[in-house]
C-alpha cells in the first residue's frame, strides 16, 4: 500500500496519521505539502492512496489558495470564498494524476460549503436546523427572520470553520445581541479566540454586511441540551461509516468549539442524560450523514441534542475534523482507526456500499 499525505509541514494531523501508519507496519507515507500542490507539483500517481489534510493555518498556503498578492493579517477574515475556490481547484489537481483519494474532491467541495452541506444532509433525511437561504445582508436577514417568525439565528460564513466568523444573533423588540468570535474594527473583521458580545446594532449590521459577499449560511438557533451549568454538543468522528470517537463539548455560551476555551464534557453523563434510545438515534444520524459522503474515509459530525434530549440536529459535517487527541475507541485513536479501516478492507467495502446507496436504506 502506497500512501501520500497532503498537508502543511508540522501539522499535527499529518504527524499523527504518519505515526499510525508506521505502527500498523505500513511504509512511511510520503508528505506532499500544500504549497507544492498549489505551485504546480506533479500529483500523486495511480496506485497511491492519498489522505488530504486541511490546508488551514498556514499564511502562505492561504495566500496561494486566494491567489492574492497580499498575505492576510493575523486572524483577518478575508477572501473566504476565494480560499474555497482555491481548495476546490487544488483538490482537482491532486486527483488529476489518477491516485485514489481518501477524501474525494466532490465531497470536500460540499463539506466546505455549509449551504451545500446543509442541503445535501437535508435531502438525505438527516435532521438539520431549518435555514434561511439566499441572505445577502443584514436588512435582508432581519426581514427574513421577521417573515419566518424567528428571534434567534446562527449566521455562519459559508466557507468558515472553527467558529471563525460565526454569529449567534438574538433580536428583541428594542435590542439585538450578537455573540461571536469576530473582533470588529472599522477596517476589517478579525477572528479571535475570545468570544465577544455586541449589542450595538450598527456594529452587528456592519459585520453581517461585511461577511455576506463571501456567502452566508443562516440557520435557526436551536436550544441545545445542557449538562450541569453548561450547554453541550458532540463531535462524532465517523470512519468508513462507523461512528467511533466522540467528544463532548461543554460551553457557557452558544459556541462550543473547544479551542475557544470550552471544556471537554463527560460522555458517560451525556449518554445517561440522553438515554439509550436518543443516543442510538443520534449515532444513526451520524451514520446517515457520513453515508452522504461515500468518498470520505472520515467525517466529523457536530451533533446537537436539543433541550429535553429527545431530538437532535446536525450543525455541520467537517471534512477535516479528526484531531481528537487522547480519545480511544476499541483501543485505537482516530488515526489508528482510519489505518485499520484501510488495512482491514472495511473502507473499500463501505465506500462501495455507501456509493451505491446500500447503506441505511432499510432504516426506519
Ligand atoms: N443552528 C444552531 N443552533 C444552535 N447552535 C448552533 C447552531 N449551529 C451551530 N451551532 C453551534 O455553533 C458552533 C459552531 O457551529 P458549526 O456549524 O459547527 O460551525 P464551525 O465550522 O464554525 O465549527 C457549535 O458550537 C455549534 O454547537
Ligand atoms: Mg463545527
Amino acid at each position: 500500500m502506497r500512501l501520500t499525505v497532503v498537508g502543511n509541514p508540522g501539522n499535527r494531523r499529518v504527524e499523527l496519521f504518519t505515526g499510525a501508519a508506521l505502527a500498523a507496519g505500513l511504509p512511511r507515507p510520503e508528505v506532499l505539502p500544500w504549497v507544492e500542490v498549489l505551485t504546480g507539483a506533479a500529483p500523486p500517481p495511480p496506485g497511491t492512496l492519498v489522505r488530504v489534510d486541511s490546508p488551514g493555518e498556514d499564511s502562505e498556503v492561504d495566500r496561494l489558495l486566494r491567489r492574492s498578492a497580499r498575505a492576510a493579517r493575523h486572524g483577518e477574515l478575508i477572501g473566504l470564498a476565494d480560499a474555497y475556490a482555491g481548495l476546490v481547484d487544488g483538490m482537482a489537481r491532486l486527483a488529476g494524476g489518477g491516485a485514489s483519494l481518501l477524501n474525494s474532491p466532490a465531497d470536500v467541495a460540499v463539506l466546505c460549503d455549509k449551504r451545500r452541506c446543509h442541503a445535501l444532509l437535508s435531502a438525505a433525511g438527516v435532521p438539520v436546523p431549518a435555514a434561511l437561504p439566499g441572505i445577502g445582508g443584514y436588512a435582508q436577514l432581519r426581514a427574513a427572520m421577521a417573515q419566518a417568525g424567528w428571534a434567534r439565528v446562527f449566521v455562519k460564513p459559508a466557507h468558515g470553520s472553527s467558529a471563525a466568523g460565526v454569529i449567534a444573533l438574538a433580536v428583541g423588540p428594542r435590542r439585538v445581541q450578537a455573540v461571536t468570535t469576530i473582533e470588529h474594527t472599522p477596517q476589517a473583521l478579525f477572528n479571535s479566540l475570545r468570544v465577544r458580545r455586541y449589542t450595538d446594532e450598527s456594529q452587528v449590521a456592519a459585520m453581517v454586511d461585511r461577511l455576506a459577499p463571501e456567502g452566508l449560511h443562516v440557520e435557526r438557533w436551536l436550544p441545545k441540551a445542557g449538562l450541569g451549568e453548561r450547554v453541550v454538543d458532540v463531535r462524532v468522528l465517523v470512519v468508513a461509516g462507523r461512528p467511533s470517537h466522540v467528544v463532548v463539548r461543554a460551553a457557557h455560551g452558544p459556541l462550543t468549539n473547544l479551542h475557544l476555551g470550552n471544556a471537554r464534557g463527560d460522555l458517560a453523563a451525556l449518554r445517561a442524560a440522553a438515554g439509550p434510545q436518543a443516543w442510538s438515534a443520534a449515532m444513526e444520524t451520524c451514520e446517515r450523514a457520513a453515508a452522504a459522503f461515500p468518498g470520505s474515509l472520515h467525517v466529523g459530525v457536530d451533533l446537537m441534542f436539543l433541550v429535553g434530549w429527545r431530538r437532535h440536529a446536525v450543525a455541520e459535517v467537517n471534512a477535516f475534523g479528526d484531531l481528537l487527541p487522547g480519545v480511544l475507541a476499541d483501543g485505537r485513536d482516530s488515526y489508528a482507526e482510519q489505518v485499520h479501516a484501510l488495512t482491514s478492507g472495511r473502507w473499500e467495502r463501505w465506500r462501495a456500499d455507501a456509493g451505491a446507496g446500500k447503506v441505511l436504506t432499510c432504516a426506519a
